[in-house]
């Protein structure tokens, strides 16, 4: 066997299959390997003639096709199918070896195969890939971590691979060492819940409230995709809203089950938020929304609940009120977006990966799931100023909250009145309002907490650390 094959992919699904074939495309010698065999040869069979492809039977023989340093691309599920692949390819490899994981792996553990493959001499490269199926054929975004050596050998294959943004920018950037690139994936997904959910109640509200049917409302998201929405969710909402169902010709949003799943990344960014201390409020409140919906039983069991009447608007104080929604989706949204990159800050210095959060914007603008217009603003924003602590704290975004702010309380006022559930709407102003508060009612609490717990509090008018003697004569001490 000649060490031809730059790059090998093991674990030919669809987006393994896909990554392969964006390599052959791009000119690279791709060496090919799947625990069974048939699906290398099926590879091969319908899609060989797009480039060099090396198909292997066996772990070795799929190493022998490398050459050195060797760069090996896994693609199979996250966790333990992802040690196993680990633990087979590793004794084949050699000190300055790369394994390249492309799956959605918790970072954690992206963290601790890193650091046990670097005793190996081996480069251990936990990579976030977006953009689906069809991302990895055609270009996604890529967040790769791991060491710097690894990126130097790998970065240019990447960036051939990956996605361009309108400047013809490669999507794709070193994030970090270790597990960087991992961390930044998850953060990825959960702002694509967040996303994801903040359409779905702009489009519960333009059902409920505004009357509009699913092909209308349609028409109202490419609108809204022509204007600062212009993303790949808003594009793709229209599309699915104005399919109809071919077995029953209703529309297909009212035939599809109300119950959303989810594989666990937009889950496991509020549970390390909640480690880092960091407020994603209207990312959690999405995942929650997931979470709400499938509970079928306790719906049902609640479905005699009393609610407001619902009153649906009459023509023209409908289309007042959808501008109204495309404002405070807007605005919700940048909320959305501040949370998500003050939790890869919060990473980044919880684990000394010091990330350009300029350029982990500037490398979704295109190819990944959550690529938008808007994303051109944040790039820009955190080039000018890469110190920013806060998306808010960006003058031009203030100035678009503060235009859109009285349509956003419209908005989630209405919703609440009309009983539209908007827990990602309503939460992602609330922090807004936190945020901007003279004063928080977290001092009552500090009291409370003090009186029953005697856990001290701090006063805002010195230093020091106190507590009341509220079982006596109410005297403040001073601990
Ligand atoms: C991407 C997507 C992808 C994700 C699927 C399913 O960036 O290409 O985020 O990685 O796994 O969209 O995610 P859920 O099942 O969690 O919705």
């Amino acid at each position: 066997m000649s060490s031809t094959a730059q790059i090998g992919v093991t674990g030919l699904a669809v987006m393994g299959r896909n990554l392969a074939r964006n390599f052959a495309r791009n000119g690279y010698t791709v060496a090919l390997h799947n625990r069974t065999t048939a699906k290398t040869r099926a590879l091969v069979e319908e899609f060989g003639d797009e480039g060099d492809f090396v198909a292997t039977e066996s772990a070795e023989d799929f190493v022998a096709a490398l050459e050195r340093p060797r760069r090996l691309v896994v693609m199979v599920k996250a966790g333990d199918p992802t040690d196993a692949v680990i633990a087979e390819f590793a004794p084949l490899l050699e000190p300055g070896d790369m394994i390249i994981d492309g799956g959605n792996a918790h970072f954690a553990d992206t963290r601790r195969r890193e650091r046990d493959l670097r005793d190996q001499g081996i480069h251990f490269v936990g990579t976030g890939v977006s953009g689906g199926e069809e991302g990895a054929l055609n270009g996604p975004s890529i967040m790769p971590g791991g060491s710097k050596e690894s990126y130097a050998s790998l970065g240019p294959m990447l960036e051939k691979i990956s996605a361009k943004a309108k400047d013809g920018a490669p999507c794709v950037t070193h994030i970090g060492p270790d597990g960087a690139g991992h961390f930044v994936k998850m953060v990825h997904n959960g702002i694509e819940y967040a996303d994801m959910q903040l359409i779905a109640e702009a489009y519960q509200l333009l059902r409920d409230v505004a009357g509009y049917s699913p092909a209308e409302i349609a028409d109202i998201f490419r609108t809204w995709n022509t204007g600062r929405l212009d993303s790949y969710l808003i594009e793709i909402t229209a599309e699915v809203l104005s399919h109809t169902d071919a077995a029953t010709d209703k529309p297909f949003v009212d035939v599809v089950l109300d119950q959303a799943e989810q594989k666990g990344t937009g889950r496991w960014t509020v549970q390390i938020a909640l480690d880092l201390g960091v407020p994603v409020s209207g990312i959690a409140e999405a995942v929650f929304a997931r979470s709400v919906s499938g509970h079928a039983a306790l719906r049902e069991a609640s479905r005699h609940l009393a609610g407001p009447t619902a009153s649906t608007l009459g023509k023209d104080e409908a289309a007042a009120f959808a501008d109204q929604v495309e404002q405070a989706l807007y605005a919700s949204k940048i909320v959305a977006y501040t949370q998500g990159f003050h939790q890869i800050a919060a990473g980044s210095e919880q684990y000394d990966w010091n990330i350009n959060l300029g350029e982990v914007a500037a490398i979704w603008r295109g190819g990944c799931i959550i690529r938008a217009a808007f994303l051109d603003r944040i790039s820009s924003a955190y080039e000018a100023q890469p110190q920013l602590p806060s998306l808010l704290a960006d003058k031009s975004f203030a100035k678009e909250i503060a235009a859109a702010q009285d349509d956003w309380r419209t908005v989630i006022a209405t919703a609440v009145t009309q009983g539209v559930p908007t827990p990602a709407f309503a939460a992602t102003l609330a922090y807004y309002d936190s945020l901007r508060a003279e004063r928080l009612p977290a001092a009552l609490t500090q009291g409370q907490r003090d009186y029953f717990g005697a856990h001290t509090y701090h006063r805002s008018d010195r230093e020091g650390t106190f507590h009341t003697l509220w079982g006596g004569d109410k005297t403040e001490t001073e601990s």
